[in-house]
């Protein structure tokens, strides 16, 4: 009987042991499981913010500074660029077709500027006639002789007196050249004497191709009552004798002298050996 007894109580015991333990398991339990499930939530969401380019239009206070942000994002901008420069065509190949810099080199495509005078012109110098104005005619006077010789010099070693050059042209009414005309000349020496009795300061030439005539002699003197002046007779070929005289264009008497003409002045110049005298005669032609 003692023995049921002690069995008994053993078994109550077990018994509240076994209701004890399964109170103490059971309520405690949910207070845990509540704190921990907000957590659970939210993880997401922080993984995938730095992720999102969403999250980057809408600044947050908390985020980091926006200047690292763009650094993330510009990250694909740049490969994009120099994926875009080696596609793209190259920006240096228009440059060939591109019409060329003005350079130092195109310079001589310009017009050059003139760098010289202009070329003096080889024609002969106009001929200094009025056509249809013959020379005036003069008297002989009384010291021609005749027959001098041909010659285009007058002037002769240890003459006293300036050397003149007389040049010229013989011309018709129209102007136009005439050659072998004849030239005859004669006139005092520099002290104004004639030589009377020979040929000396007298004597003619012809004139040549072009109608031009030369005579070498001296300035002529003056003698009572004329001015310094030079005879001459100029006979065309086939065509009548024009008597008349020179003049010099500086000479003092040419004032009073009742001879004396304008139009029969010689142009003087100087020359490298004496004086040159330009003078052309006009006459009447065949
Ligand atoms: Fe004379």
């Amino acid at each position: 009987m003692r023995a049921k007894r002690m069995m008994f109580g053993a078994m109550i015991a077990l018994v509240l042991l076994v209701a004890g333990c399964v109170g103490i398991s059971s309520g405690p339990a949910t207070p845990p499981f509540a704190e921990t499930s907000p957590a659970v939530t939210t993880a997401p969401a922080a993984t995938e913010a730095p992720g999102s380019t969403e999250a980057a239009p809408t600044p947050d206070p908390a985020a980091p500074p926006a200047a690292e942000a763009p650094a993330v994002s510009q990250e694909p901008q740049t490969t994009a660029t120099v994926d875009a420069a080696v596609t793209a065509p190259p920006t240096t190949a228009p440059l060939p077709t591109a019409p060329p810099a003005p350079t130092a080199s195109a310079a001589p495509t310009e017009t050059p500027a003139p760098t010289a005078e202009p070329v003096a012109p080889t024609e002969p110098a106009a001929i200094a006639c009025v056509p249809g104005a013959l020379t005036p005619t003069q008297t002989e006077g009384p010291y021609y002789t005749a027959n001098p010789p041909e010659t285009n010099s007058l002037f002769q070693p240890g003459m006293n007196g300036t050397r003149l050059l007389l040049t010229g042209y013989v011309l018709d009414q129209a102007c136009q050249p005439l050659p072998g005309a004849r030239v005859d000349f004669w006139q005092a020496d520099a002290a104004g004497v004639y030589d009377n009795t020979g040929y000396t300061l007298r004597g003619f030439t012809l004139t040549d191709a072009e109608g031009r005539y030369s005579m070498e002699t001296v300035v002529p003197g003056e003698y009572p009552g004329r001015t310094p002046h030079i005879h001459v007779k100029v006979t065309p070929p086939g065509g009548a004798t024009l008597t008349s005289q020179l003049y010099l264009p500086d000479a003092v008497a040419n004032a009073t002298d009742r001879i004396f003409s304008p139009a029969l002045v010689v142009e003087i110049a100087q020359g490298a050996d004496g004086l040159v005298g330009s003078f052309n005669f006009v006459v009447a032609g065949r």
